[in-house]
């Protein structure tokens, strides 16, 4: 093969990331030569800014049938992605989905069994696995630097939650069951990559307590009187303008996840929604020591129980390189690592499997933070995966 050809399916919003495959260079491994949408705008936006001579269809299905395409990029939203990852399966495609795999765990484990009766890959973009910052606290870890790990504490503060969650599809439940998987599963996933465990059982408690409410579900900000003074108005973004305190939103705006992991390794996690700032905090301790980001990108401190000798030795701070490119430099490096195992054989750093529990994870806690906080145990992955 001499490059691999690339359709994306959802070519605005996150489909940006295609470009990052388009190398039409003599030493670029891939193109991008189609699109599918819903949206005619977004496709003339796409031909524009990746590639003129793309093939582009508001018909999903059209594109899945040209025999020029090898692999598809699902960057729809959540609720899309079981649908038309099994169907670009199905017609013998390779796949790059976004996270999360699917909005079910039954979803993942379909998704799966597809790709494997179809012979083709199935990549997760997890692509918190491939920024400096938690690269570089996975490399303290497997060190051994902070000795075997025994607990994890991670926070998640959304600022902006607002306005990327509660303007459109992602407030809802039918379409991404919780924001623990629609935006959780990025810091599940990292707990589980940091620990190296999965986790088997959860218990969860959440609510809805500051977006939501009573307006009209067909309300959106440009017609809205209160545009001037409302603290969560949207700036124009057709299809993500609707109320943020509209009647249908029905998924938690801050929720608390306490986790078992294999190897008993304890975990908890808090996910906000209406915090000012934006900023994950990650503490991973060891029976040695422990560690924690102290931004989101550019800083690690590592204290360790040394008990003798200069006290220097045991506390200190790495400091990370600013990266270019999307999501802390993670994008492009996503990308190369998808050619790598479709062109390569390469395994890649975000398995399937971590994508699939994951969303089993963020399942089971919403399952139990709507049941009175009761613990659910996460459904094993099929036997054929491990
Ligand atoms: N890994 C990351 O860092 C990251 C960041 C942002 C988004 N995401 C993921 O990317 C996905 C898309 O998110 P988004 O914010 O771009 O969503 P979005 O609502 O902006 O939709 C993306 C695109 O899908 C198109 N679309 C919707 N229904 C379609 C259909 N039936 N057929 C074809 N196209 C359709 C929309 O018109 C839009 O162009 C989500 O699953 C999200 O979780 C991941």
């Amino acid at each position: 093969m001499d490059k691999l050809r690339i359709g994306v399916i959802g070519v605005s919003g996150r489909g940006a990331i295609a470009r990052n495959w388009h190398q039409p260079q003599a030493r670029g491994r891939s193109l991008v030569v189609a699109g599918a949408d819903t949206n005619e705008q977004f496709l003339a936006e796409f031909r524009k800014n990746t590639n003129e001579d793309a093939f582009v269809t508001t018909d999903y299905r059209e594109l899945l049938e040209r025999p020029d395409i090898d692999a598809v990029v699902v960057t729809v939203p959540d609720f899309l992605h079981e649908e038309i990852g099994c169907a670009a399966l199905q017609a013998g495609k390779h796949v790059y989905c976004e996270k999360p795999m699917a909005i079910t765990t039954e979803g993942c484990d379909r998704m799966l069994e597809t790709a494997r009766a179809a012979g083709k890959h199935l990549f997760v973009g997890h692509n918190m696995r491939y920024m400096d910052i938690f690269r570089a606290m996975k490399e303290i870890i497997d060190s051994g630097t902070i000795g075997e790990v025994k607990a994890a504490w991670v926070r998640h503060f959304v600022g902006l939650g607002g306005q990327f969650y509660f303007h459109d599809w992602h407030a809802r439940r039918d379409r991404t069951t919780s924001l623990l998987l629609q935006k959780g599963s990025h810091d599940i996933d990292m707990i589980h990559w940091l620990t190296g465990r999965f986790s088997q059982r959860v218990a969860a408690f959440g609510s809805l307590d500051y977006f939501g409410g009573s307006r009209p579900n067909d309300l959106r900000c440009p017609d809205c009187p209160e545009l001037n003074t409302c603290p969560d108005a949207q700036v124009p973004w057709p299809g993500h303008d609707q109320c943020a305190y509209r009647q249908e939103v029905d998924v938690e705006d801050n929720q608390v996840v306490i986790m078992q992991l294999e190897g008993g390794i304890k975990a908890s996690y808090l996910q906000c929604h209406f915090t000012p700032e934006y900023f994950r905090n990650y503490t991973i301790i060891g029976t040695e020591g422990r560690l924690e980001n102290l931004d989101d990108s550019s800083k690690v401190i590592v204290k360790t129980r040394r008990r003798f000798g200069p006290k220097g030795l045991s506390d200190r701070v790495y400091e990370v390189k600013p990266a270019e490119g999307g999501h802390g430099g993670a994008d492009p490096v996503i990308c190369e690592e998808f050619l790598d195992v479709v062109l390569e054989g390469k395994q890649p750093v975000a398995t399937p499997l971590a994508g699939r529990m994951s969303v089993a994870t963020g399942c089971a806690a919403a399952e139990s933070l709507r049941n009175d906080g009761v613990p659910v145990n996460i459904p094993p992955a099929p036997a054929w995966l491990k």
